[in-house]
């Protein structure tokens, strides 16, 4: 089935010069790119894309990072797109994450982990709407 999902390239992977090795895992995976920008978060829009989280202790340091510099940001089409990119990218904790994913094989943090992708359809319609406002 094919649908559509986000990815953000966070701060940390593009001051690492990883842009390019990450979006071609994707497209070699076989997703094509519908959509793609470069920008930096307002603290605003960064409060709103991260919403569901506004009430965890670890809420400022997750807005203050992704701020903290220039994210790439992509839509992405493709077979069963939400489930298999969340795969891809690994497990939240970077240090934890399977070699071969994209957090395990480029990071060790947990905060600055490289990237994000929508959980489910619902996340993707509320981070893309603000991604791409
Ligand atoms: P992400 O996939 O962007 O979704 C929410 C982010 O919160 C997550 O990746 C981590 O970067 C961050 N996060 C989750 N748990 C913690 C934590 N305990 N401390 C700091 N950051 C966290």
């Amino acid at each position: 089935m094919s649908e559509n999902t986000l990815f953000i390239l966070k701060p940390d992977a593009v001051a690492r010069n990883l842009v390019g090795e990450i979006i071609s895992r994707f497209e070699k995976k076989g997703f094509k790119i519908l959509k793609l920008k470069m920008f930096t978060f307002t603290l605003e829009q960064a409060k709103k894309f991260y919403d569901i989280h506004k009430d965890k202790p670890f809420f400022g340091e997750l807005t203050s990072f992704i701020t903290s510099g220039p994210v790439v940001a992509a839509i992405i089409e493709g077979n069963n797109a939400i489930a298999t990119t969340r795969i891809m990218i690994g497990a939240t904790k970077s240090f934890e994450a399977d070699s071969g994913s994209i957090r395990g094989d480029f990071g060790l943090g947990l905060s600055e982990n490289i990237i994000h992708a929508s959980d489910s359809q619902e996340s993707f319609d509320h981070e893309s709407r603000v991604a791409f406002e």
